[in-house]
């Protein structure tokens, strides 16, 4: 439940010293007896982190890498496309899967399915501020809510033997903060891990994270803190940690179609991709989503990743608006090859340093289930 001596200290300093901040990142630490080989976790994003982004999350450094939230009540109706969440590739451990409810027996029985389908954590959303969501009393609402929020974490963490980590917000209003009240009653409940996300719901994701919550709620509670919100540099992800004692830092929108960022923060390798890797990956990407979703959910949700891989300056913006355009991803995959030529090379590169078919997927959760 603690995490290792070196990661685990708190080191009480409330200004930017850049002597303090040589932190090292690929230092490991633990959530309950998980060991997370690196401080840096991949954020969950609905959307966004499917197995693809997960995998390259870790071969770019992750230590940590989420699912995106996953709705109890779809995995206790046997909901098919929600199911499909808890597909787990061999080489994306240690993963957390993320759920989200209301109800605490659900949420058990959720928590449960998510330990059968083989995750290393299950990490209970009391974070999302998006109203379908929190109408429902689940997401940020709970942190209104003590007594459930509780309750809830209390049954998850009875009807499982894998550690349960729990994300939240500051708060629900603007300069709310809720989390340093609730933060501790969750641990007192179960949790093994905190993360916070210091902005309030009602920020959606607009100003800044203050991570001096973050550094007072490291000071309240004796489990590891991860520290999300804003991290998208090393020196960024040096500083917080230094200044808050957190044991690890989140990156979320930063890794978006750049997973270079996650080397740069880990490593400090600053190298800017060549654009036959930035194709490769996007590609490689492209052929794992769609067999994890199928063609043609594959190519809705492959849109928004062409402007975050091909934007920041690697490619002319025009290029982003003709892929965005084509019906089929074959003819994306072939503008791309002919915008990027060696970039067939780097791909055969990649596709051979990585574990192979059938053994990377293991599809037992659908049939376990009985499917939709
Ligand atoms: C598109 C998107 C989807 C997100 N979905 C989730 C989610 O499913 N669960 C969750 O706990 N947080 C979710 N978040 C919040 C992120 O995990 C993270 O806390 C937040 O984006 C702040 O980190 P960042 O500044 O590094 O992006 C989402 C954020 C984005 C941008």
């Amino acid at each position: 439940m603690v995490p290792s001596p070196s990661a685990n200290v708190k080191p009480r300093i409330h200004g930017y010293d850049s002597a303090l901040m040589q932190v090292d990142l690929r230092e490991s630490w633990r959530i309950g007896d998980v060991e997370i080989p690196s401080r840096l976790v991949l954020a969950p994003m609905a959307g966004v982190s499917v197995q693809a982004f997960r995998r390259q999350g870790r071969r770019f450094g992750a230590g940590l890498v989420c699912s995106e939230m996953v709705s109890c009540a779809g995995l206790s109706y046997k909901n098919e496309r929600t199911l499909g969440y808890l597909r787990i590739a061999a080489d994306e451990h240690p993963l957390a899967v993320q759920i989200f409810g209301a109800e605490p027996g659900v949420m058990a029985e959720a928590a449960r399915m998510v330990e059968d389908a083989g995750a290393d954590i299950v990490d209970i959303n009391f974070g999302c501020p998006v109203r379908k969501v929190t109408k429902t009393g689940a997401g940020a609402h709970c942190l209104e809510e003590p007594a459930r929020a509780c309750a809830i974490v209390e049954a998850v963490a009875n009807a499982i033997s894998l550690p349960l980590s729990v994300k939240m917000r500051r708060g629900l209003a603007n300069g709310s903060r809720t989390c340093l009240e609730i933060g501790p009653q969750l641990v007192d409940a179960g949790a093994a891990s905190l993360t916070l996300h210091p902005r309030s719901a009602k920020q959606m994701y607009t100003g800044e994270a203050d991570h001096s919550l973050t550094a007072e709620l490291v000071e309240l509670v004796d489990v590891p803190v991860i520290a999300s919100g804003d991290i998208t540099s090393r020196a960024r992800a040096q500083a917080v940690l230094a200044t808050t004692g957190a044991a690890a830092v989140m990156v979320g929108r930063g890794a978006q179609g750049n997973p270079w960022a996650l080397r740069e923060i880990v490593d400090g390798d600053d190298t800017e991709p060549s654009r036959e890797e930035v194709v490769a990956e996007l590609v490689l990407f492209m052929r794992e989503t769609v067999r994890e979703l199928g063609e043609q959910r594959a190519t809705g949700f492959l849109k928004k990743f062409y402007g975050w891989y091909l934007g920041r300056g690697r490619f002319p913006r025009p290029f982003k608006q003709e892929l965005v355009q084509l019906q089929a991803l074959d003819e994306v995959e072939q503008r791309l090859f002919a915008a990027a030529p060696g970039a067939r090379f780097v791909l055969e590169r990649l596709q051979d340093e990585l574990p192979q078919g059938e053994e990377v997927l293991l599809d037992l959760p659908i049939s376990i289930y009985g499917g939709g």
